[in-house]
This record gives structure tokens, C-alpha cells and sequence, in this order.
């Protein structure tokens, strides 16, 4: 990886691949092989940008690029049905904001894009001084920073919804968010086990909008989410707490990005001198590099609920369809290089055109409302890295393997702060 200057991505001059061809009976296990490289190298099988297979034996259409990208984010896939109950357990849920479509949709996405991005500032400056209080306490010991960015993040969060927990809860909580990241992906027994916890994080949740209710506060995210009235009602307590749970979870997986930020820094020190010399558009054209380039979500589904049309092809309302966020993001037709690390792309490309955090325009599409708020952390992470108290890397594994969902550097990205 290099961080060379390239001029502006821009698609390729191929002309889109025509057809969806089919890459194998079944392709589960060569999901659970390859990863995020799985539609990577099923594109390269079939020779096109999409193709269908079956996964779990269900029939699955895989696709990336700008028309993939552009069918999906466009609305009329449902993403109740669209994954795994194990994984829909631990990052939403039924009654959440994901599972709702049209009007209902609609309404709560205002609601949860007025808290994560309205509110973006606060949680920004609250990350800050978290942060630092943290590196203060680990300074001269070998601490990863994953989870020195997880704690941080955490108490940021809480802060940010209302909430002054003892020191101890807090820690309890912070554990809980993390451990529903960490095993999204897993089944079984670690999966239910994390399920276990969410449970519990779920009953917890719930007694904050009972009490916020309870003695009428309705100032904090907290008392606005339990006073919050859809058609006259307020929102069951049930779906209200999925609801601070969806605030909270992904504010602490911004700690992976803080972790790969490290590990950008770590292999292109011309950046850390670029952002060491004050020019914000440099930090934040590295942090929407960290965003574009290194792996996090691999996939997002859906279900159709009208029919659409993909390279050419029609496809009946029912077809499941997978967007491949990594694979869009490394894609050859848009951007250069792309498995080049190189924040300069971002000199005249627009951050929109990443899909790290979905897809899709405005308020019917289910595209990440917290994407701003991931961009400024990631950016802020990156300032105090830089200009906060110095660090050493001890030798570790750095490698970052893209079976492994989600992908996290091998050792967690230890560092030594003096
Ligand atoms: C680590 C950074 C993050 C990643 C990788 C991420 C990823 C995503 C993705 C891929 C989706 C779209 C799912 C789909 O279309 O089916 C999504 C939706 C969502 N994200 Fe994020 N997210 C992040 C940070 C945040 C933050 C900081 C917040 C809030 C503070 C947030 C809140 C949400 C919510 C509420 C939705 C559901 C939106 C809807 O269905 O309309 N996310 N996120």
C-alpha cells in the first residue's frame, strides 16, 4: 500500500458488463472462505459486475458498481427478511428504523438523522476529551488501541444521549456494545451468548425511557426518544430502546475505523506530516480514504418489493439482493487504483460516492444517517493521533485479514503512548 498522488477517480472507460450470469450452484462456502473478497472474486469467475447464486439455499443476486449501488439505494428493497435473524438480533431489530419502510420509515430516519447528525458536534467534543482522558491513564503500557477507541467512544456515546453512569456501569455497557459489533457475523453459541447480552442491554435501555417517561424529561436523546410520538402514539418502550441501542452500538464501531486510521498512519507517514501541518481537507480527505479503503461491512441486503432491473436483466419482486460494499469500493470502473491507499483521490471526488455506510439519497433510502458523524470522529481521531500525545508502534501482527468479518488489524493496533 502507497499513498501516491493520482488524479481524480473516475469510472472506467469499460462499458458495464451486460447480463447476470450465474457463478455456482451454491456459493456458501465460498462465502464463508473468502469474505469480503467473496464478490471480488466472483466477478472475476463470471466476467461481470453481478451474478446470482445461492446462498443458504436461498436464490441471491450479488452485485457492485454505480447501477448496483443506484437499483439499491433507489428504496423498494425491504431489509426485514434480507439477513440473518443471528446478525439482525445483534445490530437491529424488529420495530427498529431498518425494518421500517415508507412513511413510517421516513419519520423515524428524520428522527435519528437530527440525532446523528445534528448532534454531531457534541459527540465530536465529547470523543475528545474521552480520548484523552484515556491515554492519559495508559500511558507507558502497551494498550490496543480498539479498545482504548471502544471505551472512548462508549462514554462519548452515553454522554451524548443524557446519561452520567457510574464509572463501572459504564464499563459493563461499553463491553455489551462492543461484544454486539464484535459477533455480528458469528452463529452459534458466541453468537447467542452476545445475544444473551444484548437481552439484557435491551431491558436496560428500556428502564431509561420508562424513567425519562416517568419524571417527564424529554430534553436529552433519551427523554426525545421516549416522548417521540408516531400517529398520536408514543413508541413502545420495546422499539424506543432499540432505538438508543441504534445510537449507541454504532457510535463504538466507529472504533474500527480509529484502528485502521492508526494503521493508515502507521504505513504512510507522509500523511501523518501532511495532517501535522494543520490543513483540515488533508485529515479529511484521510479519513474518508480509512472509510473507502479498509473493510468493515461487507454486504447489505435486500428484498425486493417491486420488480427491478439490473445490467439488462429484469428481476421479479421476492429476488434477494446483496449491494457488496467492499467490492464497490474497490472497484476498477470507479475508482483508480483502487486498492491503492491514496487520500488524494479526495481532491475531487465526492465522499457521497463511497458506500462503506449504504446507499441511496434523502429520506426514504436506509443509507446510514450517522455517516457525517463517523466522518468528523474519524477525522478527529486522526488530529489527536497526530498532534495529541506521542505514540510508539510495537512490533505486532498488522495484518488485517478479509476473512475475518469484521476485519480488525490482526493485533488490534497496540500502541505505546509516552
Ligand atoms: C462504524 C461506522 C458505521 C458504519 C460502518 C455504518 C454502517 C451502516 C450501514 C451499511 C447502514 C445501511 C444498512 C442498510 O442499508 O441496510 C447503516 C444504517 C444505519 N446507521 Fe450506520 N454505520 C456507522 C455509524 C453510524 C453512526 C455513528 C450512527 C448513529 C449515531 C449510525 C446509525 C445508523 C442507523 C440508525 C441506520 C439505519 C438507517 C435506516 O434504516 O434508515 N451509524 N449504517
Amino acid at each position: 500500500m502507497t499513498a501516491s498522488a493520482s488524479a481524480a477517480p473516475r469510472p472506467s472507460d469499460r462499458p458495464a458488463e451486460a447480463g447476470v450470469p450465474t457463478l455456482a450452484a451454491d456459493a456458501t462456502l465460498r462465502f464463508v472462505r473468502d469474505g469480503y473478497a467473496f464478490g471480488i472474486r466472483g466477478y472475476r469467475d463470471v466476467g461481470a459486475d453481478a451474478f446470482r447464486t445461492r446462498l443458504m439455499g436461498r436464490s441471491v443476486v450479488v452485485a457492485r458498481g454505480a447501477e448496483a449501488a443506484h437499483v439499491f439505494g433507489a428504496g423498494g428493497f425491504r431489509r426485514s427478511g434480507a439477513i440473518p435473524r443471528s446478525t439482525m438480533h445483534l445490530l437491529q431489530d424488529e420495530g427498529s428504523v431498518q425494518a421500517l419502510e415508507g412513511e413510517r420509515h421516513r419519520e423515524r430516519r428524520a428522527l435519528m438523522t437530527e440525532f446523528a447528525e445534528g448532534g454531531r458536534g457534541t459527540l465530536v467534543s465529547l470523543f475528545r476529551s474521552e480520548w484523552e482522558a484515556e491515554v492519559e491513564k495508559s500511558r507507558g503500557v502497551r494498550v490496543k488501541l480498539l479498545d482504548l477507541a471502544s471505551v472512548a467512544l462508549a462514554r462519548a456515546a452515553l454522554r451524548w444521549v443524557g446519561l452520567a453512569l457510574p464509572a463501572d456501569e459504564e464499563k459493563e455497557i461499553a463491553a455489551d456494545l462492543r461484544s454486539m459489533i464484535d459477533h455480528a457475523a458469528s452463529v452459534g453459541p458466541v453468537n447467542w451468548a452476545a445475544r444473551t447480552r444484548r437481552r439484557r442491554m435491551e431491558d436496560w435501555a428500556g428502564g431509561l425511557i420508562d424513567d425519562a417517561r416517568a419524571h417527564g424529561e424529554n430534553v436529552t436523546i433519551v427523554g426525545r426518544l421516549a416522548h417521540h410520538e408516531e400517529d398520536g402514539r408514543r413508541l413502545d418502550t420495546a422499539v424506543a430502546a432499540v432505538e438508543l441501542l441504534n445510537l449507541l452500538r454504532p457510535v463504538v464501531a466507529v472504533a474500527r475505523f480509529v484502528a485502521f486510521a492508526a494503521h493508515a498512519l502507521h504505513h504512510h507517514p507522509d500523511w501523518k506530516a501532511r495532517i501535522g501541518e494543520g490543513a483540515e481537507s488533508s485529515t479529511r480527505w484521510m479519513a474518508d480514504e480509512v472509510r473507502r479503503f479498509y473493510p468493515f461491512f461487507p454486504v447489505i441486503g435486500g428484498v425486493a418489493t417491486d420488480p427491478f432491473r439490473l445490467h439488462g436483466v429484469d428481476f421479479p419482486a421476492g429476488q434477494w439482493m446483496l449491494l457488496d460494499l467492499y467490492g464497490t469500493d474497490h472497484s476498477p470502473h470507479l475508482w483508480r487504483q483502487p486498492d491503492a491507499f491514496d487520500p488524494f483521490r479526495f481532491a475531487d471526488a465526492s465522499p457521497k460516492a463511497i458506500v462503506a455506510q449504504g446507499a441511496g439519497e434523502g429520506l426514504g433510502a436506509h443509507r446510514c444517517p450517522g455517516e457525517l458523524a463517523t466522518s468528523d470522529l474519524v477525522a478527529a481521531a486522526l488530529s489527536l493521533l497526530v498532534s495529541g500525545r506521542p505514540y510508539e508502534v510495537p512490533i505486532q501482527d498488522l495484518r488485517i485479514s478479509l476473512r475475518r468479518i469484521p476485519a480488525q488489524p490482526e493485533s488490534g493496533m497496540a500502541v505505546i503512548f509516552a
